[in-house]
């Protein structure tokens, strides 16, 4: 990657072209319910290029954060691989998962549920540090890049808007300057709006700190303002995968078409 000293950021073409980091390969994920084996994921593949942003879109129910849950292996998958940086992350020991966690991170669409209520954003942010037992940065650093100032540090997550929850959940997910940021649906319950402003702040942390995102969303406009490639997922298979901007111009299959149509426009992206 080629970081540009005078514009603060890396440069973004460069970014795109700098081989595969994350790669999965025959997902499956079965649950045993009262009918059954029910497959929810179904031989899913893909990769993900440093610094690029892939999108996962598909109708509720298609299996996006089950795929996501077991690229972070929250969720052990029934079979296939998958490879991080050229490491087996389903082979990899507890020790090994460990340093993972300090590289891969995620942000969850609930801004409310994600930090617990208990805790000040002081204790929220200094957490990441204690659990990896590494020496912390400075907050008011911490929160600027986020959009948020000092103040914060004090407070409880109740005393926030969605949208400033969401921005400290940010703030606590890059604190170990990950690499790769699982956002799963990081901006659906926010006003569209907040949202916006939200979308717009990832993508200057992307290019701020040369990050790599897979983006869940059921936003077609956003994974075409956001995505360098999207993923369509139909009852947990892959049904389309390629350019965002080709698939939203130009989809190929029906049921993307649908997701295009069933999609609002977006406005308030930068
Ligand atoms: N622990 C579980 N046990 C049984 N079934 C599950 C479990 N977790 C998820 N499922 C089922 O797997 C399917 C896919 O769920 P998943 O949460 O991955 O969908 P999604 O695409 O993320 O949906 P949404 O857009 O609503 O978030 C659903 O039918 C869900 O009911
Ligand atoms: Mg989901």
């Amino acid at each position: 990657m080629v970081w540009l000293p005078d514009f603060g950021c890396y440069h973004p073409a460069m970014l795109k072209d700098a081989g595969v980091l994350l790669e999965a390969r025959g997902l499956v994920k079965e649950y045993t319910g009262a009918g059954g084996q029910v497959r929810v994921v179904d031989d899913v593949s893909f990769s993900i290029r440093r610094g690029e942003t892939l999108g996962l879109v598909g109708e509720s129910g298609s299996g996006k954060s089950t795929v996501a849950r077991m690229l972070l292996r929250l969720v052990e998958p029934t079979a296939g691989e998958v490879t991080y940086d050229g490491i087996n992350l389903l082979a990899a020991s507890a020790g090994e998962m460990r340093a993972m966690r300090r590289r891969i991170q995620v942000v969850f669409q609930d801004p409310y549920a994600a930090l617990n209520p208990k805790m000040r954003v002081r204790e929220i942010l200094a957490e990441p540090f204690a659990i990896h037992g590494v020496s912390g940065r400075p907050m008011g650093e911490m929160l600027r890049e986020v959009g948020l100032d000092e103040s914060a540090l004090g407070r409880f997550p109740h005393e926030f808007s969605g949208g400033q929850r969401q921005r400290i959940n940010i703030a606590r997910a890059l604190a170990l300057r990950p690499e790769f940021v699982v956002l799963d649906e990081p901006v659906s319950a926010l006003d569209v709006s907040v949202g916006a402003q939200v979308v717009n702040l990832l993508r200057e942390l992307q290019r701020t700190h040369g990050l790599t995102y897979l983006f869940i969303s059921h936003s077609m406009p956003l994974v075409r303002y956001l995505c360098d490639r999207v993923a369509v997922m139909q009852r947990g298979r892959l049904v389309e995968l390629g350019d965002a901007l080709s698939v939203c111009e130009s989809p190929q299959e029906e049921y993307t078409k649908a997701l295009i149509a069933a999609t609002p426009e977006m406005p308030g992206l930068a």
